[in-house]
């Protein structure tokens, strides 16, 4: 087992890549606590966990509120001692919309789940890392965080911070045994791109953009996630994993 006596926190765990991910790990013997503002699909990921002989808890969270994300944490360190892993995943995709047409509202919505969530989850688990002397932290960014997009223009600048954001915390902390990477995931098959699914014409065209001509799945997503956790990855750093079947060489 990979992750024996880990214990993880992930966000946006009810659903897509962060269920997947939260069901992988805890095959591989890590205790994980699923955070998600969706609680009822979150409780139903955690009791499939424990139905499969895993160590799961839910607990509701909103990573764009500060005291929410700090008792998730303080919740998880609580029960297990530790945290050794965080995966920051939680997102929302936005609006199509050009920029002049975005209300700063919707601005916000999306940077403060997809940017400040994450720093949030940085800021609160870190210490607990450093108490320890070890740890990893990985992000969720996105092709969309290297490339632009025409409509995108939130979800672009949020998902590039993190990929900068991700180095500034590995360069910060990598001297007190904290990794931190990112995964870059390409179109994959999960409720937040239902969106585009309504073009079938559209749909067909973004799915299959990339080497492999096909739409990835979040379990492949999620064995990226299970790799830069564990010790296999011991001197990465800093990094972006794409996940993405080759779309950002497209
Ligand atoms: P998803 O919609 O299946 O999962 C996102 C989860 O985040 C949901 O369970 C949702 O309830 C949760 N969430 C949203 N706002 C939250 C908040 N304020 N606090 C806590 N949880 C919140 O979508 P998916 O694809 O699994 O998304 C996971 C991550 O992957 C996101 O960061 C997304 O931007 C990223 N991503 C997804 C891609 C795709 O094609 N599916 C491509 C590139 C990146």
């Amino acid at each position: 087992m990979r992750l024996r006596d880990k214990a993880v926190v992930i966000t946006g765990a009810a659903s897509g890549i962060g269920k997947a991910a939260a069901i992988r790990m805890a095959e591989e013997g890590a205790s994980v606590l699923l955070c998600d503002i969706n609680t009822k699909e979150g409780e139903l990921t955690a009791e499939h966990i424990q139905e499969n002989g895993g160590t799961a808890l839910f607990m509701e969270t909103d990573v764009t509120d500060e005291d929410s994300v700090q008792q998730s944490i303080q919740y998880a360190y609580k029960q297990w001692g530790a945290i050794n892993i965080l995966f920051n995943n939680a997102g929302v995709g936005g609006h199509e919309k050009k920029l002049h047409e975005v209300a700063a509202e919707e601005w916000d919505q999306v940077i403060n789940t997809n940017l400040k969530g994450v720093f949030l989850g940085i800021k609160y688990v870190v210490p607990y890392m450093l108490e320890k002397g070890k740890g990893t932290i990985i992000n969720t960014s996105s092709v969309l965080g290297f490339k632009g997009k025409k409509r995108t223009g939130p979800y672009n600048a949020a998902k590039g911070g993190l990929v900068t954001l991700t180095k500034n915390s590995a360069l910060e902390y990598g001297r007190y045994g904290i990794r931190v990477n990112s995964i870059g995931p390409g179109v994959i098959d999960t409720p937040i791109v239902d969106e585009w699914r309504k073009d079938e014409k559209k749909w067909q065209i973004i799915s299959s953009a990339n080497a492999l001509g096909r739409i990835g799945k979040p379990e492949e997503v999620a064995e990226a996630v299970l790799f830069l956790a564990s010790d296999e990855a011991s001197f990465i750093t800093g990094e972006t994993l794409m996940v993405d079947g080759g779309g950002l060489t497209f």
